[in-house]
């Protein structure tokens, strides 16, 4: 299996689907390699495209305004997406560009080995959870798969595009830290 610096460096080169020729960057992930907590978002925006990095644009701002309202810190967690370039003009993933670019975050999470996995949003959930996720009924819902505690909440995006929302995804983050607090035996209460 590579290591981080390898994957990094393969993923890097990638030309796997089309969205290598429109792309500035790749955008690998950020974070912790011990993080217990991998939160997967859906593909890059313009921002990220422009840094390299997941989630520095305005949903990425407001990911972060959640991970602090539940006291967890952007660096103790790892974050990644499904796709590593960006789709042109924020498109969303075509089936086959998620195929071609999905070894790249097995590889992650086989190295990262989390406790506990958030799809943000309903692109995560499908492919990670449930092909047949359905995001407005299911978010803050627990499943196990493997060695894995899975839940989905709102995109970031969504939560802009749609604030009445914000208080469930609030409700979401706070399972997720209690249940990131039981790993280490602490009540959150
Ligand atoms: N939206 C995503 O899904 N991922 C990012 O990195 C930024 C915005």
């Amino acid at each position: 299996m590579l290591n981080w610096e390898a994957l990094d460096a393969a993923c890097h080169a990638c030309q796997a689907c089309p969205l290598h020729e429109t792309r500035t960057n790749v955008v690998f992930g950020v974070g912790s390699h011990q993080a217990e907590l991998l939160f997967i978002g859906e593909g890059p925006g313009e921002r990220e495209d422009l840094t390299g990095e997941p989630f520095v644009g305005p949903a990425g701002k407001l990911l972060d305004e959640y991970l602090n309202a539940v006291g967890i810190s952007r660096e103790e967690v790892y974050i990644a997406n499904i796709l590593k370039c960006r789709p042109p003009r924020n498109r969303d993933p075509k089936p086959e560009e998620e195929e071609a670019c999905l070894p790249w975050l097995r590889r992650q999470t086989a190295l990262l080995r989390p406790k506990i996995i958030v799809c943000l949003g309903r692109i995560a959930a499908k492919r990670i959870i449930d092909p047949d996720f359905r995001i407005t009924k299911e978010h803050g819902m627990w499943y196990e798969k493997g060695a894995y505690r899975m839940i989905a909440t709102y995109h970031p995006s969504a939560l802009l595009r749609d604030p009445s929302k914000r208080e469930e995804a609030y409700e979401d983050f706070i399972l997720i830290a209690e249940a990131y607090a039981a790993l280490h035996g602490k009540d959150r209460a």
